[in-house]
């Protein structure tokens, strides 16, 4: 998380002081860190060679001829005959080698396939900038950041590779996660001439203005810790108000701030604000990396994380600071599982350079409305307003969301002419909220996995997975079977 390049961070630096907290709605806030996956260190599990293309930075207009470097990782170790498979993973938010190592599924599967893996990296993440260091700078240089454009180079990367004789007739398949699937989703949908299938894993594509309630992300959530215990998300509800009675008071805040071992004590109402939003980061986070072996994707974590929390969190009658006590117990186990957490850092979420592009794409295009009603949740109410998050979009990027133009562009409510995709949902991941869980057609085929978290079937396959999980991966091969059996026909 913290190896970022010297580059990078100076880049961030400038950034800084726009993006902490300008956001008012905490949902939007959490999102945009959580779909942010940290950054690791090339590991020693997968081996690739890295390539760069040249890509238009304008694939749509013709009076912009700019390109750049688009970062894409091969591995070409298992393909035997010409037209072997291309197994193309349409990266997301992030830097590709995180995405890489963490679908461990495609690993898995290209020596039986014998197909090529690709990995593609997204503009304006990781190292694919347009324009270098500027490429944040203003509108004038980030207004090329959408998912049209991504696709498009996607596209243009396929072709490329297609170009050589011995891939010419290539079948090629897609994987995503999160916003990864979407693309992978929405690629096949716009491209069906150009790639065979898609399987978009924990892809929320409905989870958009007018499809899905704002409040179903907040209930899963809170689904997902009642599971482990009855008890729990009435804890976490109750500690709202314990938390705000008790930092009313500099004798409060004092208190709060020693016992939960902050690294700032807590001053005034907007510190107050920050450690709540903190908490909830925690919760969601938890709910979804919910894994059912110790994995350390966004932090170091047992097996089955929400359950070791509320095991903290079942004494119904716990109030005050008790209460209090418990919490900080119960999300020492996200925050200090390795006891090596000197004291609760409430920034946590420092805004890295590519951290800057989700919250751009979510001031334009992916406006995905959040909010908990704090009665069917465990979250205090808020309300999701268009209009002021409008205006923090207007006031940070100059830009004003398009809440309508995802479903426009790709469709939502009428999927019924998309053909050869899976959609992959854990019904323990909140994003599944905005996931497609029905069929679309008799190709485009919802596989719901009762016991999995955010695209548990994407990761490589552990002692420990649930049996719907392992039948799910089996699914993905027979469908990727037919799909390539029909691109030879
Ligand atoms: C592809 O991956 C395999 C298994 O990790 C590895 O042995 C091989 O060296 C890799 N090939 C390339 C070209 O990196
Ligand atoms: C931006 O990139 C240019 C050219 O690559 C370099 O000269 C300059 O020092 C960089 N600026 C920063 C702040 O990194
Ligand atoms: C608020 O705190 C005071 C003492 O500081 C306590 O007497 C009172 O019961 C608390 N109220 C709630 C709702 O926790
Ligand atoms: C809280 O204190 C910080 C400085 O420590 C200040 O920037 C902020 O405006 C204060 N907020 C309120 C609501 O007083
Ligand atoms: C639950 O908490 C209450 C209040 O602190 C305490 O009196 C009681 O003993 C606890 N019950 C159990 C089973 O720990
Ligand atoms: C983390 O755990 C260690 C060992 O139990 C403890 O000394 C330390 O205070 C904890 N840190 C926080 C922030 O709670
Ligand atoms: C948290 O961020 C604020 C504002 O950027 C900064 O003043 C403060 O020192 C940071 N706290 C820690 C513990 O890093
Ligand atoms: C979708 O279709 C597949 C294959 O026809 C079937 O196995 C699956 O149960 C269906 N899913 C749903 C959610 O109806």
């Amino acid at each position: 998380m913290e190896l970022r390049s010297f580059l990078l961070l100076i880049f961030i630096a400038s950034w800084q002081p726009t993006t902490q907290n300008i956001f008012q709605n905490s949902f939007y806030t959490t999102y945009q860190r959580q779909l942010h996956i940290p950054h690791h260190k090339q590991s020693a599990k997968y081996k690739y060679e890295t390539k760069t293309i040249d890509m238009p930075v304008d694939h749509f207009s013709y009076s912009v001829s700019d390109t750049f470097k688009l970062r894409y990782l091969v591995n070409n170790t298992w393909q035997k005959t010409y037209n072997a498979p291309i197994f193309f993973y349409t990266g997301n938010e992030g830097n590709i080698e995180t995405f890489a190592e963490n679908t461990g599924f495609m690993w898995e599967i290209a020596p039986e396939f014998g197909a090529l893996l690709i990995f593609a990296e997204h503009r304006y993440y990781g190292e694919s900038m347009p324009y270098g260091n500027k490429s944040y700078a203003d509108l004038n240089h980030l207004g090329y950041l959408t998912s049209q454009q991504a696709l498009a180079d996607y596209v243009h990367l396929i072709k490329h590779i297609r170009s050589k004789s011995e891939y010419k007739h290539s079948p090629v398949i897609l994987f995503g996660g999160s916003y990864g699937g979407m693309l992978s989703a929405w690629m096949r949908i716009k491209y069906p001439h150009i790639v065979q299938g898609a399987i978009a894993s924990s892809a929320p594509i409905l989870q958009f203005t007018g499809v899905t309630e704002c409040e179903a992300f907040a209930r899963i959530v809170t689904s997902d810790f009642k599971a482990a215990h009855k008890n729990c998300p009435k804890l976490i509800h109750k500690s709202w108000s314990v938390i705000s009675n008790i930092t009313s008071t500099d004798k409060g805040r004092k208190w709060l701030s020693d016992n939960w071992k902050l690294c700032e004590p807590l001053k005034n109402s907007s510190d107050v604000k920050l450690l709540k939003s903190y908490l909830k980061d925690i919760y969601i986070n938890l709910a979804e990396v919910n894994y059912p072996y110790k994995a350390n994707f966004l932090a170091p974590l047992p097996a089955f994380p929400v359950n070791a929390v509320c095991k903290h969190l079942t004494n119904e009658s716990l109030a005050g600071t008790e209460l209090l006590t418990a919490i900080h117990k119960a999300i020492s186990i996200f925050t200090n599982y390795t006891s090596e957490t000197k004291c609760l850092n409430l920034n946590d979420s420092t805004p890295q350079l590519d951290a800057i592009g989700w919250p751009f794409q979510a001031c334009t295009e992916m406006v995905m409305p959040m909010c908990s009603d704090g009665t069917n949740d465990m979250f205090e109410p808020e309300p999701w307003n268009l209009d002021e998050y409008s205006k923090d979009c207007i006031k940070q990027f100059s830009v004003k969301p398009q809440p309508n133009t995802i479903c426009e562009q790709y469709g939502c409510q009428d999927l019924s002419t998309a053909t050869n995709i899976i959609f992959s949902n854990g019904l323990m991941d909140p994003w599944s909220s905005g996931g497609v869980l029905r069929n679309l057609s008799s190709s485009a085929i919802a596989i719901v996995i009762p016991e999995s978290a955010h695209h548990l079937d994407l990761r490589s396959s552990e002692a420990n997975d649930p049996y719907s999980v392992i039948l799910a991966r089996k699914y993905y091969r027979t469908f990727i079977k037919e799909w390539i059996k029909g691109h030879k026909q």
